[in-house]
């Protein structure tokens, strides 16, 4: 570091230190002036009568017929919303803007990795979406058909979801970051009839042959009948005889025009795979109506949205992907929902150099950016002379999501990025949730860093008691969401059991459990510490231990694992394994490496252990419970509490004597 940087540093630790004594934020004053909302009396009004004011949402939206009953609440927790109404999410999104002369309107700023840039209208947008949802119907796809996506951050991605959407066909999109493997689980057990996906996929740099990793696992899935392959990257691939087909070719021949289908307002979206306290991903359903009011007001709301139509329109920015749920809601439905011009980014934070976020920032003009902390704390790291290079003068408001963010990050964020005069809003929300339930809305909300502040209009958050069950004014204890919201997922797919055991057990068939543990202080804000369940956070990527240890012993040499999230400065979280091997194997830094590849194979690249620590025996308790708890002291170097439950103690000396001895090496 040179010695002027140093002194930037310097300077700005300082400021940002001055800054820590600041309690509250309010919305800085030329904000509240044009927001959208800037009366706080909007809270009172949906709380009087949540059904009027989802209903007044809803009412934003072209239904093809309109709803006879706003929610249907006759056998919770299966909630229905506007039952009796019919609508299509892809009309919503596409042709209503253009009959409404907005086909012009750049719906995508698309940029790929290496420099490429391609607008997308509107128009042009719903052109492509129609013939592939011809081709679709063309390949036998029908109204409730489940429809696999394993695409890159490209625009086809966001083509093969509405199309989806258009003919009601659900979709089930994997992140592009998770292992072929993990893939076919996902077609398996939603039985995915059709596979789109890519030749190749920029990585940095690299191209990842994505249709080669699919052919060497995808075998003969008895529902799989065609997989579709986009030419992206160019890279040649195996196309089988009767399955696979080229996403151009099919588009080519298709029908240049399919109406959207008019569908029930309950009728399957999508679904999407996502973590639980078991190794088996839950696959998250979502329905049509209730989730497009919901997604559509949250973003409208929470991000103060000027559309096109006017003087002063937004660009907005999304930077998550695509295969998470904050990409389906706030990428592609809420936005073109809205009719926003959106900025779609191809790949990393830091290629092909770290101020690359702020240089699109400036090249498309972008007035709202949403991305997780721990991009920012990546940022943080990499310095502040990355952001200061360009000019970042039309950002106007900034979002945060996916996990906590600490309060140095948040104060960074506001005083590096958004020169002091941006609202940040942080949005606690969940794949579950299918949108924004807990925020900040700017005009209206004094932010505090580390706060998500309070429930969006309409939404009832509470935090309870861990044993009395009952509400607590004043401290920690579990969140719970205790009225229906029009976006909340209907069932786990195919598990009905389990979506009631896991989500409306604990306090009954009316109150979501949400699995977060929060904090209510003096004011009503609520702080979201962090999961209660085994599910553990790692740069905002939800994943399960049960998942990854079962891919940790799928290594040969390993005997048993048992995997914990520890607490991290960059990523949030990170994933400690202890594991005992096989025998008397002794483990080295091969065998590590090994573990990782497994890992990564079974899963993908972003679940690999970070740390392994080897141990001849795990912590159990007498009936052979592995004892989490025990480990995460341990691994944050904490007093060991009661161990008189255990099987054998004298594991955890052991236990405690080799993590010491780790640490000592990594230092
Ligand atoms: C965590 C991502 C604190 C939380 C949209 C939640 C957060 C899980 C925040 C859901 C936030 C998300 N503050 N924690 N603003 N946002 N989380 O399903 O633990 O990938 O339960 O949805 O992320 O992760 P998911």
């Amino acid at each position: 570091m040179s010695d002027s940087d140093a002194a930037t540093g310097g300077e700005l630790d300082a400021e940002l230190a001055a800054l820590l004594d600041i309690e509250r934020f309010d919305p800085p004053a030329k904000f509240r002036e044009r927001a959208l909302l800037k009366d706080p009396a909007v809270y009172e009004r949906a709380a009087s009568d949540p059904q009027a004011w989802w209903a007044s949402q809803a009412e934003e939206l072209d239904w093809f017929q309109h709803w006879t009953r706003v929610l249907d609440d006759d056998d919770p927790p299966f909630y229905k919303w506007f039952t009796g109404g019919t609508i299509n999410v892809s009309y919503n999104c596409l042709d209503r803007h253009v009959i409404a002369g907005h086909g012009d309107r750049v719906a995508f700023h698309w940029r790929g990795e290496e420099g490429q840039e391609r607008d997308i209208t509107y128009a042009e947008l719903l052109g492509e979406v129609e013939r592939f949802a011809s081709a679709l119907k063309g390949l036998g796809v029908g109204k409730g058909d489940v429809v696999g996506i394993y695409l890159p951050m490209i625009p086809e991605v966001v083509v093969a979801m509405l199309a989806c959407a258009r003919i009601g066909a659900p979709h089930n999109v994997v992140f592009g970051g998770f292992s072929a493997e993990a893939v076919r689980e996902r077609m398996e057990f939603s039985e995915a009839k059709v596979l789109i996906t890519v030749d190749g996929a920029a990585r940095k740099g690299k191209t990842a042959p994505v249709k080669d990793r699919v052919d060497e696992v995808i075998g003969d899935l008895a529902t799989l009948e065609k997989i579709v392959v986009v030419r992206s990257k160019g890279t040649a691939c195996q196309m089988r005889e009767g399955r696979d087909v080229y996403y151009e070719d099919i588009l080519a021949e298709a029908e240049p025009t399919c109406p959207a289908e008019p569908l029930d307002a309950e009728h399957p979206l999508f679904i999407l795979y996502t973590s639980g306290s078991t190794a088996k991903p839950k696959g998250i359903l979502h329905t049509t109506g209730g989730y497009l009011t919901g997604v559509s007001a949250t973003h409208r709301y929470v991000f103060d949205l000027r559309a096109g139509g006017d003087p002063d329109p937004d660009v907005y920015w999304c930077a998550a992907d695509v295969g998470w749920v904050t990409g389906h809601s706030y990428i592609v439905y809420g936005p073109l929902c809205n009719g926003a011009t959106s900025v779609m980014w191809e790949g990393a934070p830091d290629y092909p150099h770290k101020g690359i976020w702020w240089e699109l920032i400036e090249r498309y003009g972008v007035t709202i950016l949403y991305c997780a902390p721990t991009a920012i704390r990546a940022c943080i790291k990499w310095g502040a002379e990355w952001p200061n290079k360009h000019n970042l003068d039309s950002l106007r408001l900034l979002g945060s999501v996916g996990e906590p963010i600490n309060p140095k990050a948040w104060l960074w964020y506001h005083k590096v990025i958004g020169a002091e005069r941006c609202p940040i809003v942080d949005t606690w929300w969940q794949t579950e949730t299918g949108a924004i339930m807990i925020t900040p809305l700017p005009g209206i909300t004094a932010t505090k860093p580390g706060s998500a502040t309070r429930a969006f209009p309409g939404v009832s958050a509470d935090v309870l008691d861990e044993s009395s069950g009952e509400p607590v004014q004043q401290g920690q204890g579990l969140l719970v969401l205790t009225h229906p919201w029009p976006s909340m997922l209907r069932t786990l797919y195919k598990e009905e059991e389990r979506f009631i055991e896991t989500y409306f057990q604990r306090f009954g068939s009316e109150t979501y459990l949400v699995g977060d543990a929060a904090r209510r202080d003096g004011d009503g804000y609520l702080w979201v510490i962090g999961r209660i369940d085994d599910v553990v956070n790692v740069s905002g990527h939800r994943l399960s231990t049960a998942e990854v240890e079962s891919a940790i012993v799928a290594h040969a040499e390993v005997a048993e694992a048992a995997v914990i999230g520890q607490h991290d400065e960059d990523t949030g979280q990170a994933i400690v394994a202890f594991v005992t091997l096989q025998g008397d194997i002794q483990g080295d830094e091969s065998t590590i490496e090994g573990i990782r590849e497994t890992v990564s194979g079974r899963i993908g690249k972003f679940a690999r252990p970070k740390r392994v620590i080897w141990t001849e025996d795990l912590p159990k308790t007498r009936s052979g419970k592995i004892m989490r708890r025990l480990l995460r002291d341990i691994a944050e170097g904490r007093a060991l509490g009661d161990v008189t439950t255990l099987r054998d103690p004298v594991v955890m000396q052991q236990l405690q004597d080799q993590v010491s001895q780790a640490r000592a090496q990594e230092e």
